[in-house]
């Protein structure tokens, strides 16, 4: 189950608050956190340190240096904040350490509803034995039999003073920057049973003149079942006290978080003449698409346990895990599989852990996604018998199929529901939220879906041929779906997006509004559909009509809005903003994917660092771009509006894993075929020399590649200092067979 133990208000004023807060009091009086909020004392310095599992806070003030670091445990439901003080000034120090957060009603949703009921049925309070302030909420507008934690905080050092009331330790009329318990020599010792939670525990630290520095640490955590076993549950909660206040334990812990990030980072790692980037691929995106995996699309900063997880959402992330972690990506391939219904089409959206109704729209891609994560579980694994297993239906829990069949089901129903034009109907939307809106009467048509339809049947062949199945049928089914798309789509200059429910066509010269989409140019080529002139032809129309100094907007012009008089407006959405028209991140990756596709590594690698967060803000300024520098963005309000540059949906976005698909598949070119492991970069011609380093099939691959021009042949491809065979189409591929046999390969690959 997944809870939400503190609070974050997110329309908030000051923005972004509350959070774990720390206060330094010296012995005049002076207040200052090392987090720089919320004291916000202008700091002599100041940094912070966002790495995989750890993030630390640098700061120096008036002779006393502070390191705060958070780290989550992956032993125990706790984050540990560990505090180091020293003195830098040669004097000794006697220093008053607040820590406090305020906790919340455990759904952001609820407490949002409910909240001003919900006060009257919660309590916090201390246990002297344990030095904790522990915290139960208890609604009866939970379902019945729901297991609440219990939340706990405590720390490492001798508790002075507590409070587990936020009302008295901010005070009437105070604030987080100045609670009027830190200004008063004690806090209460208070704590509620009914208001609103919170926990401050106040310590004191003597720092000695030699600048030795002083550990805290504080541990904010949960305990499964309190209402049912209260007794065994603070049992529980004291034994992971009683661990984690162990001398050397916070180091353990800290390394056990960094153990497990190696575990993900190891599976790529890059070196390329470009720093941003380079920190993007091999870090950064990583983070983010392990925080999509986790937690699909419930967890932002925005919107915490909000949404839960996207079907196709899903399906897309763990395109990044199945490399990193095949265990992984398969489990959750197969409770997606458990969500898809027996005619084919599968859950829009669904809890993996939670009470919330499950979403049951049905939309024309959703399913598709399947087939392409299985695809890609396999190119990494080798392993075909995973086809075989069985998976349940949804609601059919006795009846299985095996997932060889639930992927002929998704086609079945694709070619089971299509248009005039022999394209996909659109349903309730296909991957493009807005797209619905052409379908009121069920006859609109996806040329995307149809493209994504191609896509899946090219691999589903692949994937008979390597089983033994006949694929005679599948060829059929892609020649008519070919076909359609040829004859219909094509608008002159660029594909077209789909048709409406009169059979217009959307994303035409003809249209005043979403002339041109970017989606269908990119998966044009995605999807190996249409000529190379006509795909070159249409990803230029993209670049001339879409192209914006920061990425590439997902449609142009834009609609003009809800209250246009042109009759067909797709959605509240302004001009410039999310579906209608804003720079689009996830599609951008697509457009990536095509330009490395057509061989232009300058283009490719344009698209990619263009929307890297950093780059960005130091183009535009945090003010304008607002969002985290780390994290990718689902989009970017596009110039038809005047907050042009604004990043939303940071985190919880298909940006991050098709991101570092493009990077290291497309860019790189490392990309895991079902017989070995294709290396066909496309990577801009300064980069006459970059390395990768990457684990397949168990085989820590070391690869060099030199490169002159544009690199689009191969001149020399040798495996452990051998000349190796290209394959069919005189690309360097290292054959499963070799990585089976071998723990480590070096590959020097000469590209001209
Ligand atoms: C959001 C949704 C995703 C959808 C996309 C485009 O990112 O989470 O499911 O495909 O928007 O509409």
């Amino acid at each position: 189950v997944m809870y939400r133990l503190t609070r974050y208000r997110q329309h908030n004023l000051p923005i972004d608050s509350p959070g774990f807060y720390v206060y330094i009091k010296s012995e005049n009086g002076a207040v200052w956190s090392p987090g720089f909020r919320p004291c916000e004392v202008k700091l002599d310095s100041w940094q912070a340190v966002h790495q995989p599992g750890v993030t630390s806070f640098h700061a120096e003030y008036d002779g006393v240096k502070a390191a705060l670091t958070f780290l989550v445990s992956q032993t125990d439901d706790v984050l540990i904040w560990k505090l180091d003080l020293n003195s830098t000034d040669g004097r000794a120090r006697k220093l008053d350490v607040y820590a406090y957060t305020e906790f919340s009603q455990l759904s952001w949703k609820n407490e949002d509803l409910y909240g001003y009921y919900d006060r009257l049925q919660l309590k916090t309070w201390y246990d002297e034995n344990a030095s904790c302030i522990n915290y139960l909420f208890h609604s009866g507008n939970y379902p019945a039999g729901h297991e609440v934690p219990l939340a706990f905080f405590a720390g490492s050092e001798p508790v002075v003073s507590y409070s587990g009331n936020r009302n008295t330790f901010i005070g009437n009329y105070g604030s987080e920057a100045m609670p009027k318990g830190v200004c008063a020599d004690r806090l209460l010792n208070d704590t509620i049973s009914c208001g609103e939670p919170a926990a401050a525990l106040h310590n004191q630290v003597v720092l000695n003149a030699d600048g030795s520095t002083k550990e805290l640490c504080f541990y904010l955590g949960a305990q499964q079942d309190p209402i049912n076993n209260l007794e065994e549950c603070e049992n529980s909660r004291n034994a992971v006290l009683d661990k984690l206040r162990c001398a050397g334990e916070t180091s353990r812990q800290l390394s056990k978080v960094q153990q497990w990030w190696e575990h993900h980072l190891s599976a790529l790692q890059c070196e390329i003449p470009d720093a941003a980037g380079m920190r993007q691929i091999n870090t950064f995106s990583v983070m983010n698409s392990v925080v999509t995996g986790r937690y699909s699309r419930s967890l932002n900063i925005d919107a915490p346990g909000v949404r839960g997880v996207g079907f196709r959402d899903t399906c897309q992330d763990m395109l990044a895990i199945c490399y990193r972690d095949p265990a992984w990506a398969i489990d959750t391939l197969k409770f997606l599989m458990s969500l898809q219904y027996a005619d084919g089409h599968a859950l829009h959206m669904a809890y993996r852990h939670e009470w919330f109704e499950p979403a049951t729209s049905v939309h024309c891609d959703d399913h598709l996604w399947l087939v392409y994560l299985v695809y890609a579980i396999l190119a990494e694994t080798g392993d075909l018998s995973l086809l075989e297993e069985p998976v349940p239906y949804y609601g059919e829990e006795k009846q299985t199929a095996t997932v060889w069949q639930h992927l002929q089901k998704a086609l079945d129903f694709t070619s089971g529901n299509l248009g005039r034009h022999g394209l996909p109907i659109i349903l309730r939307s296909d991957w493009n939220d807005i797209i619905g809106k052409f379908n009121q009467r069920g006859e609109g048509e996806s040329v995307f879906a149809g493209q994504q339809y191609v896509y899946a049947l090219r691999q589903m062949i692949e994937l008979a041929q390597a089983t033994g199945r006949d694929a005679s049928e599948l060829q059929s089914r892609l020649a008519t779906m070919e076909k359609a798309i040829l004859e219909n789509a094509w608008d002159g200059k660029w594909w077209r997006r789909a048709f409406d429910d009169n059979g217009d066509a959307v994303g035409s010269d003809k249209c005043k509004f979403g002339k041109i989409f970017l989606n269908t140019q990119s998966w044009a080529l995605i999807s190996a559909t249409g000529t190379t002139e006509q795909n070159t032809q249409a990803m230029q129309s993209a670049e001339a009509q879409l192209a914006t100094d920061i990425g590439l907007k997902l449609l142009n012009p834009s609609f003009a809005g809800w209250n246009s008089e042109e009759g067909k407006t797709p959605v509240g959405y302004g001009a410039g903003c999310g579906e209608n028209g804003a720079i689009f991140c996830h599609s951008n990756t697509w457009a990536v994917i095509a330009q490395a596709l057509l061989g232009n590594g300058e283009k490719a690698w344009k698209y990619f660092s263009q929307l890297i967060p950093h780059n960005i803000i130091s183009k535009i300024g945090i003010d304008c771009y607002k969002a985290e520098p780390y994290a990718w963005v689902s989009n970017i309000v596009g110039p038809e509006n005047t907050q042009f540059g604004w990043g939303n949906v940071s985190q919880i976005s298909g940006t991050a894993p098709w991101m570092d698909v493009a990077a290291t598949q497309y860019i790189l070119g490392i990309r895991p075929q079902l017989d070995g492991l294709l290396i066909s970069p496309c990577a801009p011609e300064q980069w006459t020399e970059f390395s990768i380093r990457r684990r397949y099939r168990g085989c820590d691959l070391q690869i060099k590649i030199k490169q002159s021009g544009n690199g689009g042949t191969v001149k020399t491809f040798t495996i452990d200092g051998k000349p190796a065979a290209l394959d069919s189409n005189g690309k360097a591929k290292v054959p499963a067979e070799l990585t089976h046999n071998a723990t480590k390969l070096v590959i020097d690959i000469a590209l001209g």
